[in-house]
């Protein structure tokens, strides 16, 4: 495991309270990696529909439909909350540390006709507490990295879930040990610059899940069919101006946009990899 002890709560919500809107200006309201075809070689799809196509893929391997509860943790602006629920008629629990993100989701729910299905809570999740059984899919998109007790956390969500319920998670890690000093340095730059306290890898996620009961656990590397995104952003971030705005946005934010070439790094030198996760809980 990677950890970068400078990481705290307030940073993250800092974080998020200030960049959302850029964020929605830049890459949309889904704040996760695209996906590509791995027929697509040269990423000809648009970013956009690389977005949807991770969140697509994913609810596909859980298999969410009509009569599921879903927690949706670290919902951003509720992209993925909205989008399943519009689609495939699911209700959906969103819970985001960040107040601006809380109230541009429920905005976009209602503009979206999917007031009545959507529920979105500023809250931390690593001090809520839901009922037992409350939920049939556990989801969460680019989070668990915020997490600072990663392994609690997915003991908690499995007692959310009902008997049978499913746990969908898509997470940047670090790479298996043993990592060079190279991968470890630029790892910890990306936890510091990107707001993480840790990157577990790939088989630590494994270990929690099972840890917490769960099982039928699948782990898909699509590290090679997201990676580009960064590309994509660094050149957005440089084209749209937002880069020459960094010295008004603060320590954080200049932080924050000076290491979207150590992504590039990341996914290049396997210091880390982007893993989809499924897991179920017994019957
Ligand atoms: C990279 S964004 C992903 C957003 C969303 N899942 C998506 O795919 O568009 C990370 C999200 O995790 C949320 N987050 C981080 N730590 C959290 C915590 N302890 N409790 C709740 N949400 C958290 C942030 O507020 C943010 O919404």
């Amino acid at each position: 495991m990677i950890s970068h002890p400078g990481v705290t709560k307030t940073s993250i919500r800092r974080h998020y309270d200030l960049l959302s809107p850029f964020y929605r200006l830049l890459w949309g309201r889904h704040i996760h990696h695209g996906l590509w075809d791995e027929t697509d070689a040269n990423f000809e799809s648009p970013p956009e529909a690389a977005q949807l196509r991770l969140t697509e893929t994913l609810a596909d391997a859980v298999g969410v439909d009509a009569s599921d509860r879903l927690l949706d943790v670290g919902c951003g602006l509720g992209g993925s909350s909205i989008h399943l629920a519009k689609t495939r008629g699911c209700r959906v629990t969103g819970v985001t540390l960040s107040g601006v993100q809380r109230a541009y989701a429920s905005l976009a729910a209602r503009a979206n006709g999917v007031r009545g299905r959507t529920t979105f809570l500023r809250a931390d999740v690593e001090r809520m507490v839901f009922d037992r059984e409350s939920f049939d899919v556990v989801w969460s998109v680019e989070c668990t990295e915020h997490l600072f007790d990663k392994a609690t956390f997915f003991r908690e969500a499995s007692l959310w879930l009902r008997p049978e319920g499913r746990l969908a998670i898509c997470a940047w890690v670090a790479g298996e040990e043993p990592l060079s000093d190279e991968q470890r340095r630029i790892a910890g730059e990306v936890c510091e610059g990107m707001f993480c306290p840790s990157l577990g890898s790939a088989s630590d996620y494994e270990i929690w899940f099972r840890d917490a009961g769960l099982t039928d656990v699948v782990s898909r590397d699509w590290t090679s069919r997201v990676a580009e995104t960064w590309r994509i952003c660094l050149d957005r971030v440089h084209r749209s101006g937002t880069a020459r705005l960094a010295p008004l946005l603060g320590r954080d934010a200049r932080l924050f946009l000076s290491r979207f070439e150590t992504m590039i790094a990341a996914y290049d030198s396997g210091a880390m990899r982007y893993v989809a996760f499924t897991a179920k809980k017994p019957g």
